[in-house]
């Protein structure tokens, strides 16, 4: 048991020993929990608790004056117009949105103190995945050494972190998982035109994570709501590389396989989305808007904000957490990371309702709420715990090396002596 379950009795009374929970009412009249049937036959209720988080951002910082170097645009103008004051950007060619997502998906399992073999399940949201396949979600179960996960990435955009932890939450309530790790992770400085003023001066790179468990202590996860409207598909697009337009020299050289964005269009909606989103929410977890403590937002622009929770909602100001001028637009990421510094800004306490909620291309739109269930206080790691966490990393990079190593030699020797005399089987007939 780790240093925080043992002070946290009951707090992961299903363990980490794989399935056989069941899904469905608990018969405790509990809201929106699954459950699991011990020996005995009797019922508990299970719970999705984010017990764990973590970010990590480039140390690169662009500020609204770097830009202006770039391209015609003013600190003032982009302060006023979106809030946003300085981003982070990947500058290193090893800054990647799998490594930023390793990094953040260690901190979280480190804030946990849960190790990584005991992961079920790794959902990579990214709007600038590593690559089409394979997906980001597998090199950084890799990385971590998660060799006891699956890992998928997730496409929602902006609105992706919400829908993982929505995937989450039902992996969990149906007893398919005990933990999944749910990251957003991010480079959107790849894929941005660094000459569009109407698009660079808005997006940053960073990647968040949170590591979300069953428990049996009420609370957690306790709604959401998933929303999509295709029609808006071309207000927010990387129109090439894909199979409608995959790359030629003419796409590259038309720019094709940048974002391209309706700033206004996408504005408009989100505004909409954000406030009606917001109430659907809470609406299905039993509560009021003046039942919520914070609302953490997508960050993308600070007047989208005030003019959806904020105006339409009327949440008051210090109930709503805002760190965009810091990050710019970190797409699935912004959310995690503007949890985790809710967190160490003091903002959340133990039961504390909070409102996660986020739009973003497709067009897509969603949220949750949280009852917060979890002690906020981080155990200081030993020296020797941290020298196994080190270990643990160590022996993963090892290990990846090792398989990497074992194939290539592998694929040196001729089909038939691979398989022990006995032919391929895209060569038997
Ligand atoms: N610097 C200076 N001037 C600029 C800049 C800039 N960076 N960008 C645009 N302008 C100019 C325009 O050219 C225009 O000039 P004009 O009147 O001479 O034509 C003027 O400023 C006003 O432009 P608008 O586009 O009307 O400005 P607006 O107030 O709508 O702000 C913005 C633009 C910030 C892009 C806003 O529309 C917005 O935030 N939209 C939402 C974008 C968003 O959140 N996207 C992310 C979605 S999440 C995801 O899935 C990735």
């Amino acid at each position: 048991m780790s240093e925080q379950q043992s002070q946290q009795p009951n707090m992961y009374a299903n363990g980490a020993s794989g399935n056989g929970h069941h899904s469905g009412s608990n018969g405790h009249g509990e809201q929106n929990s699954g459950g699991s049937a011990s020996p005995a036959g009797v019922f508990s209720p299970r719970f999705a608790q984010i017990v764990g988080w973590g970010y990590h951002v480039p140390d690169k910082v662009i500020t609204n004056f770097d830009l202006e170097q770039i391209v015609d645009t003013q600190d003032e103008w982009i302060r006023t117009r979106t809030g946003i004051e300085e981003r982070h950007v990947a500058a290193a060619p090893s800054e990647t949105s799998a490594t930023l997502g390793i990094l953040a998906g260690r901190a979280a399992l480190e804030m946990a103190d849960v190790s990584p073999s005991k992961v079920d399940l790794i959902i990579c949201a990214t709007s600038s995945p590593e690559h089409i396949f394979p997906s980001t979600a597998s090199i950084i179960q890799d990385g971590l050494g998660a060799s006891n996960a699956g890992a998928f990435d997730l496409s929602a955009a902006c609105s992706g972190f919400v829908y993982g932890l929505s995937m989450a939450r039902g992996h969990i309530l149906a007893g398919d998982a005990e933990y999944v790790l749910v990251i957003g992770a991010e480079t959107l400085s790849r894929i941005v035109d660094w000459t569009d003023r109407g698009t660079c001066v808005l997006f940053g790179d960073g990647a968040g994570a949170v590591l979300v468990a069953a428990s049996d202590v009420p609370g957690g996860i306790t709604a959401t709501v998933l929303g999509s409207d295709g029609s808006g598909a071309d207000l927010l697009t990387v129109p090439a590389g894909g199979s409608a337009m995959p790359t030629s020299l003419e796409t590259v050289s038309s720019g094709g396989h940048y974002i391209k964005m309706d700033g206004t269009a996408v504005f408009r909606f989100a505004t909409r989305v954000m406030a009606e989103a917001t109430r659907q929410v809470l609406g299905k977890a039993g509560l009021s808007v003046e039942d919520v403590d914070l609302v953490i937002p997508h960050q993308a622009n600070v007047r989208i904000i005030q003019n959806s929770v904020l105006k339409q909602l009327k949440i008051p100001e210090d109930k709503v957490f805002v760190n965009l001028q810091k990050y710019g637009n970190t797409s699935t990421a912004s959310i995690p990371i503007a949890l985790c510094e809710a967190i160490e800004a003091g903002k959340i306490k133990p039961g504390d309702n909070l409102v996660f909620v986020g739009f973003g291309a497709g067009l897509t739109w969603a949220s949750c709420a949280i009852k917060w269930s979890v002690p906020i206080v981080k155990q200081e790691a030993t020296w020797w715990h941290n020298t196994q966490r080190q270990a643990t990393y160590q022996a993963a990079a090892a290990r990846s090396m090792w398989k990497r190593a074992i194939r290539r030699v592998y694929s040196q020797f001729p089909a038939e002596s691979r398989w022990g005399g006995r032919k391929d089987e895209s060569e038997v007939g």
